[in-house]
Parts: structure tokens; C-alpha cells; sequence
């Protein structure tokens, strides 16, 4: 069994006509939850990354044993008015509404080496912003990594068109 196979599709969810692309049927899953952060372990683990940063909320499912599984830090881009220092933040559009997110203005140093992690791309606005924030601090963004990319809906060229690298461990079109 894949990681693909076992992620599990909603209809309709939150809303008419988006297909809900479902992680907890993969996390619950211990055969799936190893597998989903030893692919990105063995990927990232020579590329010399500084820290991981993971965007709220599924990010943090994904993103925190993985730096963990790489012997790294892991920081929290989180959602309006939840960091409690200082922050920065930039507002975004997603496939269903707006938002905005922040990040600690110590949360990365200049130069660091930073790899993004969430658990989805879509139509890569969160993703933009949170790329935004990093490189707003001085980090370098060595690649976003994803457990699913919506390649029809087009973020991953969004963030390839500005020069991002671009990894996900499955597809759904
Ligand atoms: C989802 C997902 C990504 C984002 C992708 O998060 O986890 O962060 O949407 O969409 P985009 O590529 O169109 O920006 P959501 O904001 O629903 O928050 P959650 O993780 O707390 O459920
Ligand atoms: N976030 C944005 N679009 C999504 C989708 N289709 N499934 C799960 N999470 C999402």
C-alpha cells in the first residue's frame, strides 16, 4: 500500500465541489505515518538544511517529526494573532477564502537554510506567503516539500514560476 492509497477523499468538503484530500486516514496508519516521514527524511537529509518550517495546521503533523527525523529545529508559521512575540505576517488567498499568517522575527536567522513543509499544495497562496516570510527574514528556502500537489489547480508551477523548488510525495488530479 502507497502513501496515495492511503489518503482518503471527501467530497464537498468544506465546501460544493472541492474533493477534501484527507491525511488523518494516513496518519493513523503507523506503516503510513513512517513512511510519509522517512521519504522526506531520506530526501532532505544531506542537503545541509538549517531548520524546517512547518505551516499551520497539518504542517506541523509532518513538519515537526521530520526535523525531529533529521536532527533539526522546527518553527511554526501559524494563523493571525497566535504567535506570542513579535512577528511578521503577510495575507493570502486560498482555494476556499482568505487568511493571513505569521512568523517569529526570531524564528530564523539570515542565511539560514530552511526547508517549507506543509501538508498540501493547492493554489499555493499559503505556501507563497509563507516563502514570503522566510525570505522577508533572510532565510533561503532550499525546496517546499508537500505530501500531496493539486497539480490542476496550479501551485506548484505558481511557486516554481518564482523560482522555488517544488517536491510532493503523491498527486491528485
Ligand atoms: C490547507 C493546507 C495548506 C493550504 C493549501 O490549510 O493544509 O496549508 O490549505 O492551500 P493553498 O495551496 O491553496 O494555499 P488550511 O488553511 O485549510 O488550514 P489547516 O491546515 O489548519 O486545515
Ligand atoms: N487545502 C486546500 N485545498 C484542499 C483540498 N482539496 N484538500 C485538502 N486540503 C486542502
Amino acid at each position: 500500500m502507497t502513501i496515495k492509497s492511503r489518503i482518503r477523499t471527501i467530497p464537498h468538503y468544506p465546501h460544493q465541489g472541492i474533493m477534501f484530500r484527507d491525511i488523518t486516514t494516513l496518519l493513523k496508519d503507523s506503516v503510513g505515518l513512517r513512511a510519509t516521514v522517512q521519504e522526506l527524511a531520506h530526501r532532505y537529509k544531506d542537503m545541509k538544511i538549517d531548520k524546517v518550517v512547518g505551516i499551520e495546521s497539518r504542517g506541523f503533523i509532518v513538519g515537526t517529526p521530520l526535523a525531529y527525523e533529521l536532527g533539526l529545529g522546527f518553527v511554526p508559521i501559524r494563523k493571525r494573532g497566535k504567535l506570542p512575540a513579535e512577528t511578521v505576517g503577510r495575507d493570502y488567498q486560498l482555494e476556499y477564502g482568505s487568511d493571513r499568517i505569521e512568523i517569529h522575527v526570531d524564528a530564523i536567522r539570515t542565511g539560514d537554510r530552511v526547508l517549507l513543509v506543509d501538508d498540501l499544495i493547492a493554489t499555493g497562496g499559503t505556501a507563497e506567503a509563507a516563502v514570503g516570510l522566510i525570505e522577508d527574514m533572510g532565510g533561503e528556502v532550499v525546496e517546499c516539500a508537500f505530501v500531496i500537489d493539486l497539480p490542476d489547480i496550479g501551485g506548484r508551477a505558481r511557486l516554481e514560476k518564482l523560482g522555488q523548488k517544488v517536491f510532493a510525495l503523491c498527486e491528485f488530479e
